[in-house]
């Protein structure tokens, strides 16, 4: 892929310009602002640059008299280039370029002979990249909000491995903590009280089978009976000090939680890497003793705590009973990261009630010197809430959290349901096997595409009707869209792909120039996902490429056409977009209706 690498088009304008902007300007550093035109009618794309720069060189010798100057100036100064076909100015100073349409089809061409590795975004290729995602709680439920980072999380990975970095997944689980106290002396009197009723002295699958149950029992034993609560406390103490026993029963619970998570994740399609907090358990001390050391940290009403700018509460990192907390964990990991893992950008999924904590964690460790400028890069990506349809936090009927196993049972269940009655229409037979793998891909699809094209940091209504709808913005909207393109592909029963390497794209049509220089934004889509680290970026760009194919297929013939040839190569380019675009998005695309 490296030596087809071709980076974006507007990528490659913005090199022009800077060329263009060093020869006009030399007095003035200024970096080329291009971007693409919002209304076709003006240009492809245009730079934005003459207007800041005619203020900055006012007032200096031969300084130009209007922006427009300015503006002349740089496009005199544009290399050679096969890319643009045309400029012009409006408004001020704005410089509006045309690109050449043989430069487009060739660019179309190449991508179809080479494959699209070679339009990745450049720039990742074999940075090591970290993404921490998912990471439910053990004995927790596995809530909506984890449901979004895991979504979140993944759809960042895939785009990162697109790009050639050394991605890793981390489930950083919440798998230590004083909870399991609790759980382990509960689970210890049911298998008493089992023994007392004549029951066989062993521990039981039954004891972790509803983990949820287990958890909510034990904690309302802790909350009202003084005697459990203080022999809960003592179990934490023995579990910390490594006692067998202790470590055999929360091994047991977290293989049980572990199983759950498991199946949601392979039923999405999701991997990860677990790396839970207590993998970082015995690294807590050394780090509190070297915050302490340097200064960071200092005693305050009885905590350990770090005060930073900005932040009208200290980070505490160890509580007055000696106790770590979560931050001290995740001190813990960045040091790791860093350190043993050489991070290069290390990147956090979890709802934004959590930026305040992630925002001392980095600026903490960045006073104690683990994080330094030119070092590994940190981002924390928050997300808002899911909503349920009356606008209030998505919960069941009966109040409780929403089950993510059915949820996702609902989705598929309705997705089939959908395809049997097409089917029906149609007076189709029905394979129950491909009908289950449709409904899978379509309903997993529809949940999975209905969270990403929001901005994640907006709270979103989670709503069956609305992400399972055939037309609009929907992942069954956009999987029907393309499974229709690739029947067009399949008729034509040619070989597009000896047909790409010999037939030139032609983009005499004015729908056909539009969808070709969309196509060929696909890698712009990808460097703002990554710069503003919103998957929305991705799902905008499917939308709009599926509008855009629309639009052209209403006005140009393609079978049967004498155009059909090159036309052909349009809707396999687009399929073959579309489908990284749902790969990228973790969906499974369809091939027939
Ligand atoms: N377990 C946490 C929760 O459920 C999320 C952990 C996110 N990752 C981290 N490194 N703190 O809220």
């Amino acid at each position: 892929s490296e030596k087809t690498a071709c980076g974006s088009v507007r990528g490659e304008l913005s090199d022009l310009f800077r060329t263009a902007l060093t020869l006009s300007f030399p007095s003035v550093a200024a970096d080329p602002v291009v971007a693409a035109c919002n209304n076709a009618k003006n240009g492809d794309y245009q730079c934005n640059n003459a207007m800041a720069l005619f203020g900055k060189l006012k007032g200096t010798p031969n300084a130009p008299k209007a922006p427009r100057d300015v503006a002349t100036a740089i496009v005199g100064a544009l290399p050679t280039n096969d890319l643009v076909a045309e400029t012009s100015l409006a408004g001020p100073g704005f410089i509006n370029v045309r690109l050449s349409r043989d430069f487009v089809s060739k660019r179309l061409s190449g991508m179809l002979v080479n494959g699209l590795a070679g339009w990745a975004p450049t720039g990742y290729a074999g940075k090591k990249v970290i993404i921490d995602f998912s990471s439910p709680n053990v004995a927790k439920e596995m809530h909506v909000g984890h449901l979004r980072s895991t979504i979140i999380g993944d759809t960042l990975c895939r785009i990162f491995e697109y790009c050639g970095s050394d991605v890793l997944r981390l489930n950083h689980v919440g798998d230590w903590g004083t909870q399991f106290g609790m759980l382990i002396e509960h689970m210890a009197d049911a298998r008493q009280a089992r023994v007392a009723a004549g029951g066989e002295d062993k521990d039981m699958d039954e004891d972790v089978s509803d983990l949820q149950e287990l958890y909510r029992a034990a904690k309302k034993r802790f909350d009202e009976e003084e005697e459990f609560k203080a022999r809960a406390r003592e179990a934490v103490t023995r579990l910390q000090g490594g006692d067998a026993g202790s470590l055999a029963a929360w091994e047991r619970i977290c293989a049980a939680s572990r199983r759950e998570f498991e199946a949601i994740y392979s039923r999405l399609g999701v991997k990860l890497q677990e790396r839970g907090e207590s993998f970082y358990n015995p690294m807590l001390k050394g780090v509190v003793e070297e915050l302490k050391e340097r200064g960071v940290a200092t005693m305050d009403q009885g905590a350990l705590c770090v005060f930073l700018d900005g932040h009208s509460v200290p980070l505490i990192v160890q509580k007055g009973d000696g106790g770590f907390l979560y931050a001290t964990t995740d001190l813990a990991a960045i040091k790791h990261r860093v350190n043993e893992e050489k991070a290069d950008w290390i990147i956090y999924v979890t709802d934004v009630g959590q930026s305040q904590h992630f925002d001392q964690v980095f600026a903490t460790a960045k006073k104690a010197g683990w994080l330094v400028d030119e070092g590994a890069k940190v981002s924390h990506v928050g997300f808002g809430l899911v909503l349920g349809e009356d606008g209030k936090r998505f919960r069941t009927r009966s109040g409780d959290l929403v089950r993510l196993a059915e949820l996702l049972d609902e989705a598929k269940n309705r997705c089939a349901a959908t395809i049997r009655e097409r089917r029906a229409e149609a007076g189709e037979e029905v394979d129950e096997a491909e009908v289950e793998d449709a409904a899978c891909a379509m309903g997993y699809g529809a949940v999975k595409y209905a969270d990403l094209k929001n901005h994640r940091t907006t709270n979103y209504k989670f709503s069956f009707d609305e992400m399972l709808n055939l037309k609009g913005n929907t992942a069954v909207y956009l999987l029907y869209a393309h499974a229709r393109i690739a029947g067009i592909v399949r008729k034509a029963e040619k070989d597009v792909y000896a047909l790409a390497a010999d037939t030139p794209i032609s983009l005499d049509h004015p729908k056909e120039l539009e969808l070709a220089i969309h196509l060929c934004k696909f890698p712009e889509a990808l460097e703002d996902a990554i710069e503003e680290l919103g998957p929305n970026r991705v799902t905008d760009y499917l939308y709009d490429l599926s509008e855009k194919f629309n639009s052209f297929y209403v006005d140009c013939k393609v079978l049967g056409s004498e155009q059909e040839a090159s036309r052909l190569l349009l809707c396999e380019a687009t399929a073959v977009v579309m489908r990284k675009c749902f790969e990228l998005l973790g969906i499974k695309p369809l091939y027939r209706i």
